[in-house]
């Protein structure tokens, strides 16, 4: 039987909302997975320091993840977008081995600028995985009610 977990990054909050609604409803649990030195600001400075590290593909090392992933084969993998593409911690999980063989489900939020994120997506997760989908949510920080049924059409595409 397929086993599910969500795995997520948030800098600022919106994709740890889109990972705990998800949970909720999927009836799986979440694991967040934290660098261990993230950005230290949350004012203006955070887009040029956390752009640079988009931009050199920098993989922060991360905290030790609390769960084991060999008990997953289907993760729904969640991100921020930065600078068009999913955010550095994520680089770490899909190219250093942390996630290997498994199904991914990609879920991203952005404020309205995704550029070309999904075709990044496709094939960051292809190295190690196979990606099933990836879904996009604009606009979390405003709320995430008005995202909530696309949200749920798009995981009954899934098999969790
Ligand atoms: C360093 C950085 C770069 C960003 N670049 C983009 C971008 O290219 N396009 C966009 O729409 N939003 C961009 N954003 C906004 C975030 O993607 C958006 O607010 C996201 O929902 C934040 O998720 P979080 O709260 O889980 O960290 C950027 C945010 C940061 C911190």
């Amino acid at each position: 039987m397929s086993k599910s977990i969500i795995l997520f990054y948030s800098f600022e909050g919106s994709t740890k909302k889109v990972a705990e609604y998800l949970s909720e409803e999927l009836n799986i649990p979440w694991e967040q997975v934290k660098p261990k030195k993230d950005l230290k600001s949350k004012g203006f400075s955070k887009y040029p320091i956390g752009g640079g590290q988009v931009i050199m593909k920098k993989k922060p090392e991360l905290e030790p993840i609390q769960v084991d992933l060999n008990e997953y084969d289907t993760i729904f993998l969640g991100s921020p977008i930065w600078a068009g593409t999913f955010a550095p911690a994520i680089r770490t999980v899909l190219e250093d081995g942390i996630l290997k063989d498994k199904n991914i489900a990609f879920f991203y939020t952005h404020d309205g600028g995704p550029g070309k994120c999904k075709i990044k997506i496709r094939h960051a997760v292809s190295i190690n995985n196979t990606l099933i989908s990836s879904y996009g949510l604009a606009g979390v920080k405003q709320g995430l009610e008005p995202l909530k049924n696309g949200l749920l059409e798009w995981t009954k595409t899934i098999k969790v």
